[in-house]
């Protein structure tokens, strides 16, 4: 089995009320842990690296860490770029063999945003690859873009058919109220998502996969192990789960999840040296966030992507 693009994934998925998790990968043991999880439960994965995570961790060691979680999994494995913002990025992650990419042009005007998603979308479709387009501005941080919740705006339906017939897009991220980063919501907020406009989404783009992004739920347990191990973290709000498995039971077909990798990993890690403060091999630490992330990521395709069993 070779890396795979997410045209049959995403398919399977609308037809089947389910999503497929993409998680953010950065170094050996989180791609180990997220695979491992999929192995055992046999389920389809995107794998995406962000701008920031080739930059950290160099286009071809993540390129061969995850050839190599193909090699050990035999599992249908998309290897997606994050958030691509520039047609050479896109163009260098599509040359060095991944499969998918993902030209995220909402913060031009809607035609500039057109523009440069219907080049990517040329070029990458000569190259046998997949393209993700947004439309619509999440707040958040991701990379170094901090974009305000006074700059973040609502998807609107009435764009998306356009859009995605003059780009050529194969999916489309939406902005319905999820958020990049650890605090979606303020303390007191209740978390909402515009379930509205997502059924409207689907009714213009019949089949069509759709995409959350900033979709972690910031699971407590792993904010409180932070805290309770020498962090401080505020109020950290995300996603409610049984929102997210909504979504996966309508249009949405991919599920884009970092921030709880992290937590997962940095709980764990922070627990470890708390218990055990005169340890200093890398192993015997990593090795526990590396079993953290596998159980998170289990819980995710069972409970809330609901795509187990359908590699
Ligand atoms: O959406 C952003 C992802 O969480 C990636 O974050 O750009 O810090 O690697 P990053
Ligand atoms: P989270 O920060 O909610 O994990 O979102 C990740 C994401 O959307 C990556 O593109
Ligand atoms: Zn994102």
């Amino acid at each position: 089995m070779a890396l795979v693009t997410s045209t049959e994934m995403f398919k399977k998925a609308y037809e089947g009320g389910y999503a497929i998790g993409a998680f953010n990968v950065n170094n050996m043991e989180i791609i180990q842990g997220i695979t491992e999880a999929a192995k055992e439960l046999n389920a389809p994965l995107i794998l995406q690296v962000s701008s920031g995570a080739r930059k950290y961790a160099n286009h071809t060691y993540l390129m061969k860490l995850v050839e190599a979680a193909v090699i050990e999994t035999g599992l249908p494995i998309c290897l997606h770029l994050d958030h691509g913002d520039t047609f050479e990025l896109c163009k260098s992650c599509i040359d060095g063999g991944f499969t998918s990419v993902m030209i995220d042009g909402s913060h031009h005007s809607y035609e500039d945003n057109i523009a440069l998603t219907r080049k990517v979308v040329e070029y990458a479709h000569d190259h046998g690859v997949v393209v993700e387009g947004e439309l619509g501005r999440l707040a958040g941080i991701e990379d170094d873009v901090n974009v305000s919740d006074a700059d973040a705006s609502y998807t609107q339906p009435d764009q998306v058919q356009d859009f995605v017939e003059r780009t050529g897009v194969d999916s489309l991220a939406i902005a319905i109220g999820t958020s990049h980063g650890a605090y979606k919501f303020k303390p007191g907020q209740k978390p909402q998502l515009r379930f509205d406009i997502l059924e409207e989404v689907g009714k213009r783009l019949p089949g069509f996969p759709i995409v959350l992004h900033g979709a972690s739920s910031v699971i407590p347990e792993y904010v409180q192990m932070i805290n309770e191990n020498g962090g401080n973290m505020p109020d950290a709000i995300g996603i409610p789960e049984d929102m997210l498995r909504k979504a996966a039971t309508m249009a949405v077909c991919k599920i884009n999840i970092d921030s709880d990798l992290r937590l997962a990993m940095t709980g764990t890690i922070r627990k470890y040296f708390n218990e055990h403060p005169d340890h200093f091999d890398p192993r015997q630490y990593l090795k526990p966030a590396r079993e953290a992330i596998k159980k998170m990521v289990a819980h995710k395709i069972v409970d809330v992507l609901g795509c187990d069993g359908k590699a």
